[in-house]
């Protein structure tokens, strides 16, 4: 696919990323990714799906003055130009549906709604990118039985990658198994078990590493910009770079 060629003529494919466990770099993934994608002229578009703490627009350094919670409320008059105008830019090009403003509005959103707020970005944009809760919530269910591929999260510690294994196994049962990649973050850790280990562990051959980069992740988080947007020699950006280009070139 070429760059925007897809947003006029194709609806957007629609990126999932989630984990078994909470904490192993979804959200660092989610960020970074949509700038990588949104430098390669795809439009890309985060719904933040962690409608009770969501952190996209912190880790993105936006001050939303809507969320997912006005398209939400105005759900039966809502058509693509009204949740356009709800959506945050980044500078990168990069446009965002935030988290509700607080954790109470998270119960308000059903399946129906997201129904209708999925569908109107996917009309509009090239990717969409939905960030998620860790494990398999009602909310994620409904994102990864819609999803056209799954990015599946570990790290290298026992208890991720066995909840991983049994999130894998759900998958398959569901017969979602063909859309997961499978992406292990913080490949290069010092930690008992090696990246070389996971494909054994996991019972997969072709796996995605992002390397561990403590100093650069925690510095962008903090400054509220994703390091791909001015780390571009780094390992670390290469990888989230090599992982856009498996998507683009896949579509
Ligand atoms: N490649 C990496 N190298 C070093 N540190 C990392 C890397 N990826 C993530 N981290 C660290 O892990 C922390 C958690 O990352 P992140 O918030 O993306 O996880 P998450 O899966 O979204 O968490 P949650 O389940 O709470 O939403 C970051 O604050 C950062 O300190
Ligand atoms: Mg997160």
């Amino acid at each position: 696919m070429i760059g925007n060629q897809n947003a006029t003529t194709k609806r957007g494919k629609m990126i999932v990323i989630c984990s078994a466990k909470g904490g192993v770099g979804k959200t660092v993934l989610t960020t970074n990714l949509s700038v990588a994608l949104s430098k390669k002229k795809f439009k890309t578009v985060i719904l933040d799906s962690c409608f009770q703490f969501g952190n996209i627009h912190l880790v993105m350094d936006l001050k939303p003055k809507f969320t997912i919670k006005d398209a939400v409320d105005q759900i039966g008059d809502l058509n693509k130009n009204l949740l356009t105008s709800y959506l945050s830019s980044h500078e990168s090009g990069v446009k965002i549906l935030p988290s509700p403003p607080s954790p109470e509005y998270a119960d308000l959103i059903t399946s129906e709604s997201l129904n209708k707020v999925c569908s109107l970005l996917l009309d509009s944009c090239d990717y969409l990118l939905i960030d998620t809760n860790a494990g398999l919530p009602e909310h994620n269910l409904y994102f990864i039985e819609k999803a056209d591929e799954i990015l599946l999260i570990t790290d290298l510690e026992m208890t991720s990658l066995k909840n991983t294994k049994s999130m894998l196994s759900i998958f398959d049962a569901l017969n979602l198994g063909e859309k997961v990649k499978i992406v292990v973050n913080r490949s290069t850790m010092k930690s008992l078990l090696k990246s070389k280990d996971v494909p054994k562990i996991l019972e997969k051959e072709s796996l995605h590493y992002i390397p561990n980069n403590f100093e650069i992740v925690s510095r962008s988080i903090n400054i509220g910009m994703p390091f791909v947007m001015h780390y571009r020699r780094k390992d670390i950006t290469k990888a989230i770079f090599h992982i856009a280009d498996l998507l683009s070139t896949e579509s």
